[in-house]
């Protein structure tokens, strides 16, 4: 069986507004991504996702679309976005959109006509009811809003601005199909799907079961005393997954990663049957809360083999643009983190890195009330404590803050007088100029273990198998693929181990205390280590 490129690639997640500024407004665009490309493509990143650009009021920055085939002056023009494709493709790299299929903007013309009345031509395409129902949106609360204007309540998973599309309308349907005709006859690689897991509500709008669970978890998004039943994961939505991927395969080999949430045998259901027939890859965000020991990654990676064996392939991801920044999650400490993507370079999976954190960029604290983005504004009732225990940042901004490219005004991101979000006041230490003059940087560790990434097969889309015997909080794995073979060793804990193995050579170590002496393996602290069998 020949692998796709889609589960052999590295993404790596640009959010386009953070990352460069090419013309001093602070705030950041695709021209700049295009400056940025030699630096992407040197660090050895395959393929670039980067946030929606689309038109769009910028309510939730981007995820409010207003026309879906057209880009948003702030971030460039449709010849940036052509040019884009294109000089990602000449790098021979891959570039993915982001679809928000299931809501646009309030601001979007099909809502203005929609919500003008109860019988114009696009009437039916959004969700409208007369009186609401007990669901509840995922931001919390009912996900209801009354239109005046219509005289009805529309429906809206996310926030009141973003209204859903109604898919049970032909119409939509394939509308929103040709947008993804769109982009795909334009060349790009695939789609990164938002809330993919919405796009169907129950036809009859029955009431959601109780539940006595409070808090929403990544296994199970039911809470606040309400079961998702008849708002999540319903077998329509399964189904248009396998609709969405037949759509791509007009072009090809085409990328698409929903963005779901559910159990793990839910999340199975988008990718299709037996065959991988529906979506190419999920995000599986379990792992975005993950603990840092040898034992939960031993567990996650036994859970992900069973739930995605071969010809399926699970993504690698520890943080986003929605998420607390995954050093945040290691108390900002970077020889954790480098042993973090050694995991998450070499696992079998597609790893998936969020700008910044190959620098080891961190979590800017800021104020509640002057947040940007509007999520936090809806939970001003709950101190700031509460969301700190959970581990959860309830405040995006703070993940957000410019790339921090050099140790210059604004870090090197923009010249404007004042960027769209403060710039983080470590960019005089953390930034990409220093740590590329550091050999042991956090940056140069990742940029080698991509290098080894794309030379061995094996890591690429060779079969996994645990290694046993080893010590207290040492993971060990070894990847086959074709008679080649790689073990990887990785240390989570503090002390050093020592620990006889079969014969292998090093052919990447974390640090220079990491070594064989002998028939004996020394991992420092932390330490780690990829060998060739
Ligand atoms: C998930 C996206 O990742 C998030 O940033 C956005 O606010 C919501 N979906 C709504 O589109």
């Amino acid at each position: 069986m020949i692998t796709p490129w889609y589960h052999k690639t590295a993404i790596y997640q640009i959010y386009p507004r953070s990352f460069f500024d090419s013309n001093n407004d602070g705030i950041g665009d695709l021209p700049g991504i295009l400056q940025k490309l030699d630096y992407i493509h040197g660090l050895g990143f395959e393929t670039i996702w980067i946030s929606p650009f689309f038109s769009s009021p910028q309510a939730d920055f981007g995820y409010d679309i207003s026309d879906y085939t057209d880009v948003a002056p702030e971030y460039g023009t449709m010849r940036d976005a052509l040019r884009l494709i294109e000089e990602v493709h000449k790098r021979g790299m891959r570039i993915v959109f982001d679809m928000v299929m299931n809501h646009t903007s309030k601001e979007h013309p099909w809502f203005k006509e929609s919500r003008s009345s109860r019988d114009n031509p696009k009437a039916d395409w959004y969700i409208w009811r007369d009186r609401p129902n007990n669901w509840q949106s995922l931001t919390i609360g009912s996900g209801w809003h009354y239109s005046a204007e219509r005289g009805q309540y529309y429906w809206a998973s996310f926030l009141p601005f973003q209204p859903d599309l109604n898919y049970r309308n032909p119409e939509v349907k394939k509308t929103m199909f040709d947008a993804v005709r769109f982009w795909l006859g334009k060349g790009v690689d695939g789609f990164r799907l938002d809330i993919f897991n919405a796009i169907y509500k129950d036809a009859q709008f029955r009431d959601n079961p109780f539940t006595f669970k409070l808090l929403p978890s990544e296994a199970d998004p039911s809470g606040f005393f309400r079961q998702t039943k008849y708002t999540l994961n319903l077998p329509e939505s399964f189904e248009f997954a396998r609709e969405f991927r037949q759509v791509c395969d007009e072009f090809g080999e085409k990328l698409s990663l929903g963005e779901v949430s559910g159990e793990r045998d839910t999340l199975r259901k988008y990718l299709g049957g037996t065959e991988n027939d529906g979506l190419t890859l999920v995000f599986d965000f379990e792992m975005l809360n993950f603990k840092f020991t040898a034992g939960y990654f031993r567990r996650i990676i036994l859970d992900l083999e069973a739930a995605y064996p071969a010809p399926f392939m699970p993504v690698y991801v520890f943080s986003n643009h929605d998420r607390r920044r995954s050093i945040n999650r290691l108390g900002e400490d970077v020889r954790k983190a480098k042993l973090l993507h050694l995991l998450q370079l070499t696992v079998r999976g597609v790893p998936c890195m969020y700008y910044g954190e190959e620098i080891g960029m961190t979590n800017l604290s800021l104020p509640r009330d002057t947040a940007l983005d509007p999520v936090p504004h809806k939970f001003k009732f709950i101190p700031r404590f509460v969301f700190d225990l959970l581990g959860l940042t309830i405040n995006r901004d703070e993940v957000r803050t410019p790339m921090q490219w050099d140790g210059t005004r604004n870090a090197g991101f923009s010249s404007a007088q004042k960027t769209w979000l403060p710039v983080h006041e470590n960019s005089p230490d953390i930034n990409v100029e220093n740590e590329n003059g550091k050999e042991d940087s956090l940056l140069n560790t990742i940029r080698a273990l991509l290098k080894i990434r794309k030379l061995e097969n094996s890591l690429q889309e060779g079969s996994l198998e645990l290694t046993g015997n080893l010590p207290d909080n040492v993971l060990g794995y070894s990847r086959k693929f074709e008679g080649e073979k790689i073990i990887v060793l990785l240390n989570f804990g503090k002390h050093e181990k020592v620990f006889q193995l079969e014969h292998a050579d090093p052919i990447f170590k974390l640090s220079k205390m990491d070594e064989i002496r002998g028939t004996l393996v020394h991992l420092n602290g932390y330490g780690g280590m990829i060998l060739k069998g």
